[in-house]
């Protein structure tokens, strides 16, 4: 079976992961999205809300695969990998700016584990989303729909403040 992991911090999903992760489907016989606990980061969602946003994002979606599974994720990612029987992370690329990091990334787990890293271009709609801009712009009432799935957007209303 081919899987490929799909990781992020997803505090909150955006519709450019959505699609990322949509398009992966379609690619692999499963996709497994990985939610990394990071301790050292303050996150607005708990792990177990970011999971959920993401099943029903991935659920309510029109094309809704059904080869999506979503996982929390400690430690290396490669350690992920290995648990859960994957050979390649799939991530998004954004803009040049994103590519820096991310080949170091891959080259990284290429060199720890044989892991492959396959680039994805992300939907030039979405290209300037991330989700720290998203919390920003809600935080300060701006209007982010559109920008995030529908239970996302419900997510940071019902957050105080959001
Ligand atoms: O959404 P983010 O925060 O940009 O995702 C970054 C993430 C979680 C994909 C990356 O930090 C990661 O893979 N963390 C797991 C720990 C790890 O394996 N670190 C070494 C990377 S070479």
């Amino acid at each position: 079976m081919r899987r490929a992991a799909c990781p992020g911090s997803f505090d909150p999903i955006t519709n450019g992961h959505l699609d990322i992760i949509v398009r992966a489907s379609r690619l692999f016989d499963e996709v497994v999205v990985a939610v990394s606990i990071n301790k050292s980061k303050v996150n607005l969602f708990t792990v177990d809300e970011r999971m959920d946003l993401i099943r029903e994002a991935v659920g309510a979606h029109p094309a809704a695969p059904t080869n999506v599974i979503v996982e929390s994720s400690h430690g290396l990612l490669v350690d992920f990998c290995r648990v859960h029987g994957i050979q390649s992370i799939v991530k998004g690329l954004r803009a040049v700016s994103d590519f820096d990091y991310e080949l170091q990334m891959a080259q990284m787990n290429n060199s720890l584990a044989g892991v492959e890293t396959l680039f994805m271009s992300t939907n030039p709609q979405y290209a300037f989303l991330s989700s720290s801009l998203v919390k920003e712009v809600a935080r300060y009432g701006g209007d982010v729909s559109g920008l995030v799935p529908d239970v996302v957007l419900k997510g940071l209303r019902d957050r105080s403040g959001l």
